[in-house]
C-alpha cells in the first residue's frame, strides 16, 4: 500500500491529476495520503468505491467533528468552528435545508433560464469581440457569464460583483486563515443586509423566496438564511468560470477535439460532460466516518478521515476505457464530477446550460480563437482550491 503521497497537490499539466497523484492510480481503490495538518487519512481512487462511499450514511461531513479531512489550513481557520449550509449537516438537517431549495434548482427551471443565459453570452461577446482582440477571456466572458447568471436567479445585484468575487477569491484562495475568516465575515455581512433589505421590500429571486418563506412559516432562521445564500452564490459562481475557462483552454489545447465540436455543434452536451469528467476541478470532497463502515475488504475505522480525489477517481480504468483521452463518444455522465449521494450538486441542471452555451456559442462566433501568450505564461489555480485558471489570454 502507498503511504505518504502529500495530499493536495498542484497539477503538472492542469487538465491531468498532478503527476504525484500516479501511486494513487494504482493503488485503487483506496490508499492512504497526508494532509498539511499531518493527519494521515483514507484516499478514495476507485469509481465504484466512490460512488457506494459517497452514499453511505456513516460517512458525515461534518466539519466541526475534531477528526474531519480538512485539506488547507485556511479552510481549518473557519470550517473547524462553524459548517457550511447544506455541505457542512448530514440528515436530516441537510435534507430540510435541500428540500426548499430543490424546486428552483429543477432541469425545468434551468431549462427555463436558458434564453436568459444566451443573451448574456451574447451580450458579453459582443462586447469582447467590439474590444478586441485580444481579451482576457476569464474577466471578459468566464466569470460575468455564471456570475450573472446567479445573481439573476438568487436576486443579488450584479452591480456589486468586485466584492463579492473578491471575497470569494479570498475566501477560496486567500493567503492566511484570519483573510479567509475575514472574506467569510465580510460575505456574510453583505448578504444579511441584503436579506433585511429583501425583508422590506420584496423582489424576485430564490433569496426572496426564502425570506416570503421565513416570514410566513418562520424557517429557515436569519442565520441559516444567510449561511444558504452564502453558499449558493459563491458556489453558483466560482465552479462554472473555473469549467468555462479551463474547458476553453483544453479544447484550444486539443485541436482535433475543438474541430469535431466545431463541425457538429450537436455534440457539445457530451463535450461539456467529458469535460467535467476529464477536468475534475472539484478535486478533494471531504468525510469523516462516525461509524466502522467496510469496502472492498478495508475497514474504514470510526473516527477516520477520508478524501475523494475526483479527478483520480474519474480515470479509474475499470469505468472508462482509455480514461486519459478526451473523447466526445464514450458515455461520460456517471462521473463524480458533480459528487453524488445526497450532497451531489444542486447546481448541476444550471452549470450545464451555462457552460454547453458559453462553450458552444464561444466556438461558433470566434472560430479562430487560440492563445494569445505562450503557455508558459498562462497562470493556473494552485491545487489545493477548485482548479481553474487565473487568467486567460485568446485572440482570434
Ligand atoms: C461546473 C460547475 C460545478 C461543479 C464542478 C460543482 C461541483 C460540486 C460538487 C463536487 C459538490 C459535492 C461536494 C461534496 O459532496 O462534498 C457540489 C455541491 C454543491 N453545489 Fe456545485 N458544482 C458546480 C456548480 C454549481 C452551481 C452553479 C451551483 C449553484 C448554486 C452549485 C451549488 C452547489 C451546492 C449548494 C452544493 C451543496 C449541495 C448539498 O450539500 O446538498 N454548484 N458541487
Amino acid at each position: 500500500m502507498t503511504e505518504a503521497v502529500a495530499f493536495p497537490q498542484n497539477r503538472t499539466c492542469p487538465y491531468h491529476p498532478p503527476t504525484a497523484y500516479e501511486p494513487l492510480r494504482e493503488d485503487r481503490p483506496l490508499s492512504r495520503v497526508t494532509l498539511w495538518d499531518g493527519r494521515s487519512v483514507w484516499l478514495v481512487s476507485g469509481h465504484s468505491a466512490g460512488r457506494t462511499l459517497l452514499s453511505d450514511p456513516r460517512l458525515s461531513t461534518d466539519s466541526t467533528h475534531p477528526d474531519f479531512p480538512l485539506t488547507t489550513q485556511r479552510a481549518s481557520a473557519v470550517r473547524r468552528r462553524r459548517r457550511a449550509a447544506l455541505l457542512g449537516w448530514d440528515d436530516p438537517e441537510h435534507n430540510v435545508q435541500r428540500r426548499m431549495l430543490i424546486p428552483s434548482f429543477t432541469l425545468k427551471r434551468a431549462e427555463l433560464l436558458r434564453p436568459r443565459i444566451q443573451e448574456t453570452v451574447d451580450r458579453l461577446l459582443d462586447a469582447m469581440e467590439a474590444a478586441g482582440p485580444p481579451a482576457e477571456l476569464v474577466s471578459a466572458f468566464a466569470l460575468p457569464v455564471p456570475s450573472i447568471v446567479i445573481c439573476d436567479l438568487l436576486g443579488v445585484p450584479y452591480e456589486d460583483h468586485d466584492f463579492f468575487e473578491e471575497q470569494s477569491a479570498r475566501l477560496l484562495r486567500g493567503p492566511t486563515g484570519e483573510d479567509t475568516e475575514d472574506a467569510l465575515a465580510q460575505l456574510e455581512g453583505y448578504l444579511g443586509d441584503l436579506i433585511e433589505r429583501k425583508r422590506r421590500k420584496p423582489g424576485e429571486g430564490v433569496l426572496d423566496d426564502l425570506v416570503a418563506r421565513q416570514l410566513k412559516d418562520g424557517g429557515p432562521d436569519r442565520e441559516e438564511l444567510v449561511q444558504l445564500a452564502t453558499i449558493l452564490l459563491i458556489a453558483g459562481h466560482e465552479t462554472t468560470a473555473n469549467m468555462i475557462s479551463l474547458g476553453t483552454y483544453t479544447l484550444l489545447r486539443h485541436p482535433e477535439r475543438l474541430a469535431e465540436l466545431q463541425a457538429d455543434p450537436g455534440l457539445v452536451p457530451a463535450a461539456v460532460e467529458e469535460l467535467l469528467r476529464f477536468l475534475s476541478i472539484a478535486d478533494g470532497l471531504l468525510r469523516v466516518a462516525r461509524e466502522d463502515v467496510e469496502i472492498d475488504g478495508t475497514i474504514i475505522r470510526a473516527g477516520e478521515g477520508v478524501v475523494f480525489s475526483t479527478s483520480v477517481i474519474n480515470r479509474d480504468a475499470a469505468a472508462y476505457a482509455d480514461p486519459d483521452t478526451l473523447d466526445w463518444s464514450r458515455s461520460a455522465r456517471h462521473h463524480l464530477a458533480f459528487g453524488f449521494g445526497i450532497h451531489q450538486c444542486l447546481g448541476q441542471n444550471l452549470a450545464r446550460a451555462e457552460m454547453e452555451i458559453a462553450l458552444g456559442t464561444l466556438l461558433r462566433r470566434l472560430p479562430g480563437l487560440r492563445l494569445a501568450v505562450p503557455t508558459e505564461e498562462i497562470s493556473f489555480k494552485p491545487g489545493d482550491t477548485i482548479q481553474g485558471m487565473l487568467e486567460l489570454p485568446v485572440t482570434w
